[in-house]
């Protein structure tokens, strides 16, 4: 992002304003350092995020979630790759930081402050029906008063920035809703119904069908991935692994339902797709038969090239630590500027200044 002021700052505190349709739009999503990155979340988030700055140019911050992974990751050395992975990822796929910014949630410290000034306002039932909590629960998962809190976090995330607009897949509309309640209970008790802090929509992100390798969604919570940067022989062994019917070599295939030409659909253009269609409906490619073996190399050709270009990039950035570093901290300064700014609102409105 522009060092000097690209992001339009929010509405003078001296003047709250009495509703927000002034303020510049602003994009914010995060993502959690949890987990290898997959082509899940390079094809259902990442490169719709990174499309992003050119739709709101000067207007976008993206975040890695490390306060949110606390609620899982339990080694702190994994947390601290997996946080430098996300950064290396969006940058090699070509964010901008002159257009958008890339910052380490926690680099932001007044986001667990906001935290507790929208739990002061929010009533624990809002938290209780939270999904994404009742499913863990369902699960078996004892709770720590973190998880419990997980949405209030993310509210202050989202609210922190005046975010206008939130890029999420479905699972975390909900969240996004709840961070809508929230800024409207906060600025109802705190700021006598003026829009201390602008209640933020989401946006779906478009959701690819990502097959796993055993045929179910592709996630990390089922082990089926295929990890963005895996090449070469891993790569292979992967994509051979994919779970296929048994139509034997040279009879047709099926175009509905397989998952090794849903996920070729994602790698090739309109052209090629229609001509691998071709060859599955005949079981046969230039004469030759042509079977899943076939299909799932043609995949593993397709991903290792798709992927070559930033792959080099990612390749050179992690030869380079102390400037993707530099990257964050920078970002992490213009953030914690517009941060700042809310805060200070807050910090008036409540009476703690
Ligand atoms: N909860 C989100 C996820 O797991 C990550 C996240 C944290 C987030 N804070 C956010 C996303 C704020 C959007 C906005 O995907």
């Amino acid at each position: 992002m522009a060092p000097s002021g690209a992001m339009s700052d929010p509405a003078p505190e001296s003047k709250p304003a009495s509703d927000t349709n002034g303020l510049p739009p602003r994009v914010l999503s995060g993502l959690q350092p949890s987990g290898d990155l997959h082509l899940g979340n390079y094809f259902g988030a990442i490169q719709q995020h990174i499309a992003l700055q050119d739709e709101y140019p000067g207007e976008c911050l993206f975040f890695i979630a490390d306060y949110h992974a606390l609620t899982t990751v339990r080694d702190a050395e994994l947390l601290r790759r997996n946080t430098r992975e996300i950064a290396v990822t969006y940058l090699a796929f070509g964010l901008d930081l002159e257009r958008a910014a890339l910052f380490r949630q926690s680099d932001v410290p007044e986001v667990t402050e906001l935290m507790w000034l929208l739990a002061c306002a929010t009533g624990t039932g809002l938290l209780e029906r939270a999904h994404s909590f009742k499913d863990k629960i369902a699960h078996g998962i004892k709770p720590t008063a973190g998880l419990f809190c997980y949405p209030l976090l993310m509210a202050a995330d989202i609210l922190v920035y005046q975010s206008s607009m939130v890029p999420v897949g479905k699972d975390q509309v909900q969240h996004v809703e709840m961070a809508q309640d929230m800024a409207t209970h906060f600025n109802e008790q705190f700021g006598a119904g003026q829009a201390i802090l602008r209640r933020p929509e989401w946006r779906l992100s478009k959701s690819p069908y990502v097959p796993g390798l055993d045929g179910g969604k592709m996630s990390k919570t089922y082990g089926n991935t295929i990890p963005i940067w895996s090449t070469g022989k891993d790569l292979r062994k992967r994509i051979g692994g994919i779970v296929t019917d048994s139509t034997p070599l040279g009879q047709p295939l099926p175009v509905e339902s397989d998952k090794v030409l849903a996920l070729l659909d994602l790698v090739l253009d309109e052209h090629e797709r229609e001509e691998v269609r071709d060859w599955y409906r005949a079981g046969a490619r230039q004469g030759q038969p042509f079977g899943y073996g076939h299909a799932k190399m043609l995949l593993a050709d397709r991903i290792d090239a798709y992927f070559a270009d930033a792959r080099a990039r990612r390749d050179r950035l992690l030869a380079q630590p102390e400037l993707v570093e530099d990257a964050l901290r920078e970002s992490a300064t213009q953030a914690r500027a517009l941060a700042a700014a809310t805060l200070d609102r807050c910090r008036a409105a409540t009476g703690l200044r």
